[in-house]
């Protein structure tokens, strides 16, 4: 059910004291101040392309003159805009928050926005306040009575508890006392037509049109509204005004943010005609790997990575790589790994963030340590990151998707991979772009190092040129996967094996099936099959082989040979006129042949396009599946 509050009384259910833990909230905000045109619209579409980051509540708050109104809804957006579809719509301030919660139930009373006990304050909050207790023990123990379990609703109340008339004052005041990480939109009901946004280790872009001001946890929540954005930084406070943007540190110091102009437009953050987001990325890639070369090769075959931030010697003087990352970034990193040693001849190791942070890994000054990471705001990453800077001085490289994130803040050097907002859930054209930016790193610290002859590079060059007509034609194979897809649907289980360079792309097809149809299924190295996985071959287990022509062929050849004669079903990755695998398995799916250095770029296409059609089949929510997100920004 909905609830319109009126933030001047606050008529929110009291769940009483917290006792299911912290409502860890990984969410979208947006906010605006314009200063004719109503806001509601403007803000629900916004909150629809911040529902990647959360999807279990939303609600918005907008003001009118009898005061700020707060809409919340369990769920979906969709069904905030039908709560929403009776109020005025002509108020022309407000913020609005999409939620995800990993502990405590999503309900309406822990939606955002949360309400200052006064009904004066309204605050969206995307982070978690680490000292919530302490604070909220305070703020009750001087008769504040609390509406949620989150942690968020202590901001407003904080805020209030500081009000003396001075609104910024009032925030900063409270911010000061803030533990955690935070994004946060607030509006006062003493101070109409003004937004506060703050952030810390949390994202948050300001917007600037002309005739009004916005914010949001993401850009393309804006893009409807402008392409000028800023970025904040880590203890940036801006206050919003429909003709103005003023920014200042917490405490009070102003600061000038330079605007950055972005390039990416609408279409290109919508789904263009695909049934999904999911299909439709899964078809951008050819493009994305073009956009990622574009530059990037010059005529002599160097490879210009405009802002890798390390000199040649720099380069040269390292003596180990550390990669670092989670999920799919992770599986990137592994083909990354491979790249490295092989052109640069450099010792490298690839470590999942959440494992790193909490070892006692041995690097100094000579290790560069690469974080890569489609959002850049990962949390595991990012405290990867800061630990090898601040603990070992190690250089650091990130490896980014988006433009401005915290990741690509923080490293000494960047490469961005161009890959355009990615909103499925599951990642799909940002680990290609990935893929590319792993290339063109190893392609470059070769370079420096002088561990690859020049008829090599231009070799190697001129076949990561052609990589975009590959996976077009990869492409080409969705009729051939549709079919298996439907023949394997009602599968217990799936075994992905791959070799070399293909074994990451076998871990990334079984993590794109487990992502988006809930089916079990496990990436091996396909030598390794025989030391466990084997005893779960039979009929009902289908096996994805990645068989495509290199110097593995032959081992991932009788590998298959195994699988078969135990009875196994197997689907096999090939290439055209492929003559041995293809007589073993019940399937196959065709990619064109390409250099075996590249092929994890084209052989990954089939295996998107597999788990797309299964979960499709199977009826599930593609672009948003269950229990996950898009960007992990809490631990
Ligand atoms: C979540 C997403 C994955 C992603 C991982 C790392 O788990 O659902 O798709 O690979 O985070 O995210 P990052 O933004 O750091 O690449």
């Amino acid at each position: 059910m909905a609830a319109n509050l009126n933030a001047s009384r606050v008529p929110i259910l009291n769940l009483g004291p917290i006792t299911r833990g912290v409502c860890v909230t990984m969410c979208g905000i947006i906010g605006c101040v314009s200063r004719r045109e109503p806001v509601v619209e403007l803000l629900l579409r916004g909150l629809k392309r911040l529902e990647y980051r959360g999807y279990d509540s939303a609600g918005i708050a907008v003001e009118y003159p009898s005061g700020i109104r707060i809409t919340r809804e369990v769920g979906k957006i969709r069904r905030l805009e039908d709560a929403v579809g009776a109020s005025p719509q002509d108020g022309t301030t407000g913020v609005g928050h999409t939620r995800w919660a990993t502990h405590g139930k999503p309900s309406e009373a822990n939606a955002h926005p949360h309400v200052s006990a006064d009904g004066r304050v309204v605050v969206a909050h995307n982070g978690i306040i680490e000292n919530y207790r302490d604070l909220r023990r305070g703020l009750e123990s001087r008769g504040i009575v609390f509406c949620s379990e989150t942690d968020s609703e202590v901001i407003p109340n904080l805020i209030a508890s500081h009000d003396r008339g001075d609104f910024p004052a009032a925030v900063r005041a409270a911010l000061a006392e803030l533990h955690g990480s935070f994004a946060i939109a607030v509006m006062h009901h003493d101070h109409p037509g003004v937004v506060i946004g703050a952030r810390k280790d949390s994202p948050l872009i300001v917007g600037i049109a002309s005739d009004r001001m916005l914010l949001a946890s993401d850009a393309a929540a804006m893009l409807e509204a402008t392409r000028e954005m800023v970025f904040l930084e880590d203890g940036d406070m801006a206050v919003l005004t429909a003709e103005s943007a003023s920014f200042s540190r917490f405490d009070g110091t102003k600061v000038l943010r330079p605007s950055v102009t972005i390039s990416w437009d609408l279409a290109r953050a919508e789904k263009s005609g695909f049934e999904h987001y999911m299909l439709k990325e899964i078809h951008e890639q050819p493009q994305v790997v073009s956009d990622a070369l574009l530059g990037a090769i010059g005529s002599g075959h160097e490879v210009n990575l405009e802002q890798i931030g390390l000199s040649d010697e720099v380069l040269r003087s390292l003596d180990r790589m550390c990669i670092v990352a989670c999920g799919t970034s992770w599986h990137a990193g592994l083909v990354t790994k491979f790249w490295l040693e092989r052109f640069a001849r450099i010792s490298s190791e690839v470590d999942y963030a959440s494992e790193f942070r909490y070892r006692d890994p041995v690097m100094d000054s000579r290790t560069g340590l690469i974080a890569i990471s489609q959002s850049g705001e990962t949390a595991d990453t990012l405290a990867a990151l800061r630990r090898a800077k601040t603990d070992f001085n190690a250089r650091t490289l990130g490896i980014c998707n988006v433009q401005g994130a915290t990741i690509a803040r923080e490293c000494d050097g960047l490469i961005m991979t161009h890959a355009g907002p990615e909103i499925g859930v599951a990642s799909t054209k940002a680990f290609t772009g990935q893929l590319v930016a792993g290339f063109l790193l190893s392609l470059k610290l070769a370079a420096a190092r002088g561990t690859l002859s020049p008829h090599e590079v231009r070799r190697l060059t001129d076949q990561l040129r052609r990589v975009p007509q590959w996976i077009a034609r990869a492409l080409e194979s969705a009729d051939a996967v549709r079919d298996v897809a439907a023949s394997v649907a009602d599968a217990r289980g799936f075994l992905f094996l791959g070799r070399g360079a293909n074994y990451p792309v076998a871990l990334e097809g079984a993590l794109k099936l487990k992502e988006i149809s809930y089916m079990h299924a496990e990436g091996y190295p396909a030598g390794e099959m025989k030391h466990g996985p084997i005893a779960l071959i039979d009929e009902g287990l289908p096996v994805v082989v990645i068989a495509t022509r290199g110097p593995v062929y032959d081992k991932v050849a009788s590998n298959v040979e195994e699988v078969r004669a135990r009875g196994g079903r197997v689907i096999a990755i090939v290439n055209p006129g492929d003559d041995r695998v293809s007589k073993q398995a019940s399937a196959i799916i065709t990619v064109p042949e390409t250099d075996p250095l590249l092929s994890p770029m084209i052989n990954v296409v089939p295996l998107q396009l597999l788990a797309y059609e299964v979960a499709r089949i199977r009826g599930c929510d593609v672009d948003q599946p269950r229990n996950l997100a898009k960007s992990v920004t809490v631990e």
